[in-house]
């Protein structure tokens, strides 16, 4: 019988985790499990900093559904098969994972659930392969997790990039303008396809289909004949032009450990081509941390609660070392090993890199077909 569990959340946070803490701790309590969560991720389980969780009315976990952010703290960069350590004045990089087995095995932990997109769950197959219990739930913006259909806090993310498109629409057509909207995803284009769906932008720019900037200064001309004196364009931040290179806004550190990589600065770039090549006023906007603050969307919050009560339903099972994933529609779960798939190097760089098994947008999505299908201009 399972008796302690605990739960770490990791990378970038998202709106929705702690609809997950709460689903999984709540699935504790009905099944005589107690539930512990580790402050700030890997951090803090390299330091062993540990609560007791509890939805009782004196417990913390009271009233955290519609709350953002995560309750127990988030680790973005922190790799613990290669983290960085001060010595001798010096930054070297260690792999420090075998004191977060201790430090599991000393607290009596007999199942961690990694809260985390592909870096995360790349750590948390790591760490099962030294014997730890664990089970992943797919979480980014970016939903680019490969394995499943839909990660949490994705939806909000979208939601948050239409209003916003919403309201570039008002602006932009009293000033007869060209609105860019930049917006997050990191190597893949979900969250700029589906909100340039949902918010009826004219073209989209995604990572994944290099543009021309020619065809999209085409697409607003046709438009500014047709009597449209405004275009709404969005563009994911990873997005590159044909031949070109992505816009990296800064490196963290030395590159050993983590994705490094801030990206950022295209939606200026993209918006000055475009109003050069159609001579009418362009502006930018860029989403930023809007895209994971703040309220989940009702649909993320029962994904996630879906998610994280299935989660501790597997730990009871005893099913292990796998990651909650969303399969033709329903809950379902797939081997860490399949989600991690080439990414394989243990203490090498971890996740969300060009090269990790990303879920990227392929060219027969039914996103893709109906954004050309209605005329959303994707560079191409
Ligand atoms: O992966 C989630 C994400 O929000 C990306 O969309 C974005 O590129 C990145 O994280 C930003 O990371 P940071 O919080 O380190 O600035």
């Amino acid at each position: 019988m399972l008796k302690k569990v605990a739960i770490l959340a990791n990378g970038g946070d998202v709106s929705g985790f702690n609809a997950v803490i709460r689903a999984i701790i709540k699935t504790c309590e009905n099944n005589g499990v107690e539930c512990y969560g580790f402050i700030d991720g890997f951090r803090g389980l390299l330091k062993n900093d540990i609560v007791r969780l509890a939805t009782s009315s004196d417990g913390n976990a009271v009233g955290i559904l519609p709350k953002g952010g995560s309750i127990i703290g988030s680790s973005t960069n922190a790799n613990v098969f290669n983290f960085p350590v001060e010595e001798n004045g010096e930054i070297v990089y260690k792999d420090l994972s075998d004191i977060c087995v201790e430090n599991i095995k000393k607290d009596g932990i007999e199942c961690l659930f990694t809260l985390g997109g592909d870096g995360t769950q790349k750590s948390a197959r790591d760490l099962s392969l030294k014997g730890i219990n664990v089970i992943g739930v797919p979480k980014t913006i970016d939903n680019d997790v490969a394995c499943t259909e839909i990660t949490f806090g994705y939806n909000t993310a979208v939601s948050v990039a239409t209003e916003a498109l919403d309201r570039l629409h008002s602006t932009g057509e009293t000033h007869h303008r060209i609105m860019v909207l930049e917006v997050m995803g990191r190597y893949a284009g979900w969250i700029a396809l589906e909100s340039a769906i949902a918010g009826g932008a004219d073209v989209a720019l995604i990572p994944e289909i290099p543009y021309d900037i020619n065809c999209a200064a085409r697409k607003i001309m046709r438009r500014q004949e047709r009597g449209k004196h405004f275009s709404i364009v969005v563009v994911a931040e990873g997005a590159r032009p044909k031949g070109g290179e992505m816009f990296i806004k800064n490196k963290r550190n030395n590159g050993s450990g983590v994705d490094n990589t801030k990206l950022g600065g295209i939606g200026e770039q993209v918006a000055k081509q475009l109003e050069e090549l159609t001579g009418l006023e362009a502006r930018c906007t860029v989403l930023g941390y809007m895209q994971r603050g703040g309220s989940p969307s009702a649909f993320d919050r029962v994904l996630s609660t879906k998610y994280g009560s299935r989660a501790m339903e597997y730990a009871l099972e005893g099913k292990f070392n796998i990651l909650t994933v969303i399969k033709n529609g329903k809950l379902d779960c797939v081997p860490l090993e399949d989600v991690v798939g080439n990414n394989k190097k243990i203490g090498a760089v971890s996740g969300n890199t060009p090269e990790s098994n990303l879920k990227k947008v392929t060219m027969d999505d039914e996103l893709v077909r109906t954004a050309r299908a209605i005329g959303i201009n994707l560079g191409d």
